[in-house]
């Protein structure tokens, strides 16, 4: 049978950092508050040129190069975004056109928050249909350009960032889980839309105000429980429990929802991958971003047993289980 199996990561942070003193210069809140609730102590912003395609080409050219493979060899590129260079085209292709790839296709996925789970899960699905070989996962956004400034409920809380993944299908002769992606879940409920969203857009309004409005205490208790679920699902849908998962590598929102939820799921805190502290919330990077971090710094190894999980905006949410 064909698996998914994960060749190469990279991840890209832009220079510039803003800590929670820089914030505090401008709006009435404190490192005190901002650690505190979040856990978040500093976050990377983009440069004025740099666009959400900028930032994925470079955690790709990272992720190809740890692959060993020449960009040439991607027959597919799927790109997760909130933040996309423009409506239309897709920051997918501009990535395509900036890694000089003439062939295959690309596309963007819009799931916010879990846009990188998503992403994940439909690339392991078009390996396993046998009609891609390596696919670029990544997931790349600018939130800095859509946050008020001036609204000390949401300026804190997010960063801009990419991370990617090559994925390559591997040919297995049993049907055992020894190798690559196991499963993976994705689900959504619309009926919570309006608890998390940007307004406006080209549809709805035109209106070029475009800023992140949310119920805080909403997004945290649904945050948890959807997360703890949909883990609890994927275990049981492919028979690991949660003392064989080697490394836990959960959406970087806030390190009160990563704590409740390894608390509600019984999980060894120790195998938490924790990065919001420097990243802030980067959205569909925040993932690939965290599972670089963690294989550069040597946590997570070849043969480890990582359980990747997010929520975002939507609601979304998912779970990917696989072996590095
Ligand atoms: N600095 C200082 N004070 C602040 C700040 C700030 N940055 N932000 C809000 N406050 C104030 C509020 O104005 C309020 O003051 P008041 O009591 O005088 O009215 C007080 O702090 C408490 O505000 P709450 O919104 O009730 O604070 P809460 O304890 O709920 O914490 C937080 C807010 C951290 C956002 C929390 O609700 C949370 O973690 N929610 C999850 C949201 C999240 O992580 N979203 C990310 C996107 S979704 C995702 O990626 C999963």
């Amino acid at each position: 049978m064909i698996r998914s199996v994960i060749k190469g990561v990279g991840a890209y942070l832009p220079e510039k950092v803003l800590t929670n003193e820089d914030i505090s210069k401008f709006v009435d809140t404190s490192d005190e508050w901002i650690f505190g609730r979040t856990g978040i102590k500093q976050r990377h912003i983009a440069a004025d040129d740099q666009l959400t395609s900028d930032l994925a080409y470079h955690a790709s050219m990272e992720a190809i190069k740890d692959a060993g493979i020449a960009a040439s060899e991607i027959d597919l590129i799927i790109l997760a975004t909130s933040t996309p260079d423009q409506v239309f085209p897709s920051t997918a292709v501009k990535l395509q056109d900036k890694l000089r790839i003439k062939s295959g296709a690309a596309f963007d996925i819009h799931a916010v928050c879990s846009g990188f789970i998503y992403a994940l899960s439909t690339a392991d699905n078009f390996i396993r249909s046998g009609n891609y070989k390596k696919i670029l996962v990544v997931g790349s956004e600018t939130y800095s350009r859509i946050l008020d400034w001036n609204d000390r409920s949401t300026c804190v809380l997010f960063g801009d960032a990419a991370g990617a993944f090559i994925l390559e299908s591997v040919y297995t002769e049993d049907n055992l889980l020894d190798v690559g992606i196991y499963d993976s879940i994705i689900r959504s409920d619309g009926e919570y839309r309006e608890k998390l969203f940007c307004d406006g857009g080209p549809s709805m309004s035109g209106n070029q105000e475009h800023y992140i409005n949310m119920d805080g205490k909403e997004v945290y208790k649904h945050a948890v429980e959807k997360q703890t679920s949909i883990v609890e699902e994927l275990l049981e849908k492919t028979e690991i429990k949660i003392d064989d998962i080697d490394w836990f590598v959960p959406h970087q929102a806030n390190l009160r929802i990563l704590d409740a939820t390894a608390k509600k799921l019984k999980l060894d805190k120790n195998k938490i991958i924790i990065t919001v502290e420097k990243h802030a919330n980067t959205s569909s990077a925040s993932i690939p971003l965290a599972m670089t971090s963690a294989i550069k710094s040597g946590k997570i190894m070849r043969g480890d047993i990582v359980l990747l999980e997010a929520f975002g905006a939507g609601f979304t949410w998912g779970a990917v289980l696989l072996k590095y």
